[in-house]
């Protein structure tokens, strides 16, 4: 099995967030993409050691923000290379909360989605959350960030909990 042969999978980036009990939360995603349109739903894989993971497991809701291609490496970085169990992501950032108390990203965004979780699959070490949109915000027309952009003109890296990660390689 050749293990490169998974990077040519293509992807965007986007920040997930979530909410439960006043406690608030979010990380970097690229395996997110829609199932269906009627109702409009829309998939993420979550690693089960992530904080996100256990705010979306008890609260049942997230937003998905899409990134731009102008979402500089460090903004990435702070959602994707630390955890909210032991560092406030949202420090400096500018957000807002939707109803439900979740941070809404609209910084380096042009689109986010407010969803409800009404399915989940376990994947071992992942889960992946079917998630039903309630709302879908267009906030401009600048370009989606691909992870492929990510990686060769952003110059970054894939850390251990996503799902695309390979030991000892940079994909
Ligand atoms: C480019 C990039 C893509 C990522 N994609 C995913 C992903 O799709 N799913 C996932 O579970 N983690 C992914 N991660 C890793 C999480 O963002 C990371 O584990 C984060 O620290 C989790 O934070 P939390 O513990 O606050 O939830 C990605 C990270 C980066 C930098």
């Amino acid at each position: 099995m050749n293990a490169s042969a998974f990077a040519k999978i293509p992807y965007g980036m986007f920040i997930i967030t979530s909410a439960f009990d006043g406690k608030i939360g979010g990380q970097t995603a690229n395996t997110v993409f829609q199932i269906t349109s009627n109702p409009a739903t829309i998939a993420v894989s979550i690693s089960k050691q992530n904080n996100t993971h256990l705010l979306l497991d008890k609260s049942r809701k997230a937003v998905i923000s899409c990134l731009t291609e102008e979402a500089p490496f460090e903004f990435i970085a702070k959602f994707g290379f630390r955890s909210s169990k032991n560092f406030d992501k949202f420090s400096g950032i500018n957000f807002t909360k939707n109803a439900d108390g979740i941070p809404v990203i609209e910084t380096y965004a042009n689109a986010y989605f407010e969803t409800e979780i009404i399915s989940t699959m376990d994947a071992d070490t992942h889960t992946l959350f079917l998630c039903k949109t309630v709302n879908a915000v267009l906030l401009n027309d600048k370009p989606t960030m691909t992870y492929d952009y990510y990686h060769k003109v952003k110059k970054g890296l894939t850390p251990k909990n996503a799902p695309t990660y390979i030991e000892k390689q940079r994909i």
